[in-house]
């Protein structure tokens, strides 16, 4: 029999209403890699903020104060090193935001960056993932960093395919993980103001500002990304979302 709210009892909320936002982070605990610098910095500022415990993963201990954060160095790329730097870990999320940007037009492409782009953005992501999520309690979620760089930009195919590779691994995981309510999602920005901008390996292919007249700010994508891993996002999965500024349309 459905839920029948009495006039009198106007707050009170149906049976199957979401979860209201508030301190529901409490105690929560989320690995995000990418934690020593940039979008994955704002995350870990952002969810601890917020209540989570967080785990970060880098090869820089970004010697964080908070009393909510603890660091485990590890270089990503090192697959022997990954069972190690995750263990006893039994997270409710899973933030991968490591990443780095090579570009290069046709006739001038490096191999070896592109091959290092796979590793870093959809290998260990993925590598994660089966570390981390079969133990994740039912509710868990999953959000990996992307870039608007997926919809294909000149000079960018190599690091624009490894991040299209995300969105099919995030849907093909969020299909697998519905059932348990672990959702998936891709969060894809375009120009944001991290050190990354300014790495001299990708000075030939510098950013360009997007429409709304300035760059997306680390901290803007931090707040999508803990809206998804909050308990009013247990509806989206699947689901690539850009934040452009406009850069897209
Ligand atoms: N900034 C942008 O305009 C933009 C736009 C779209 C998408 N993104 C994506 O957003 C994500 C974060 O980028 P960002 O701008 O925040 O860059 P960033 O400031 O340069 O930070 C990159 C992070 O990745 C970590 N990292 C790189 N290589 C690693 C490795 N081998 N092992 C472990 N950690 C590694 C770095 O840590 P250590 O060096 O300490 O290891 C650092 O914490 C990336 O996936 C990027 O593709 C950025």
């Amino acid at each position: 029999m459905p839920h029948q709210q009495s006039p009198d009892s106007p707050s009170r909320p149906a049976e199957d209403a979401p979860p209201r936002p508030g301190p529901v982070a409490a105690g929560r605990h989320a690995v995000v890699s990418g934690a020593s610098s940039g979008i994955g910095a704002a995350i870990v500022a952002r969810l601890l903020r917020e209540g989570w415990r967080v785990t970060g993963l880098s090869r820089t201990d970004p010697r964080r104060p908070e009393p909510g954060y603890t660091h485990r160095p590890v270089d990503l790329m090192d697959t022997a090193a990954l069972p190690a730097a995750l263990a006893g870990l039994r997270v409710d999320a899973l933030v991968h935001a490591a990443g780095l940007m090579r570009g290069g037009r046709l006739g001038e492409l490096d191999h070896a960056a592109g091959e290092t782009l796979w590793r870093l953005h959809v290998d260990a992501a993925a590598r994660l993932a089966d570390l981390l999520v079969p133990a994740m309690p039912d509710g868990g979620r999953v959000v990996l960093i992307g870039s608007r760089g997926a919809m294909g930009i000149a000079g960018r195919s190599q690091y624009g395919a490894s991040k299209a590779a995300l969105v099919a691994m995030a849907r093909a995981w969020a299909a697998e993980l519905a059932p348990r309510g672990i959702t998936v999602n891709v969060v894809a920005p375009a120009a944001t103001d991290t050190p990354m901008l300014r790495d001299p390996a990708r000075a030939g292919t510098p950013p360009k500002l997007p429409p709304i007249g300035r760059l997306v700010s680390p901290e803007e994508v931090a707040a999508l990304t803990a809206f998804l891993l909050g308990p009013e996002a247990g509806a989206i999965t699947g689901q690539q979302i850009i934040v452009c500024g406009g850069a897209s349309l």
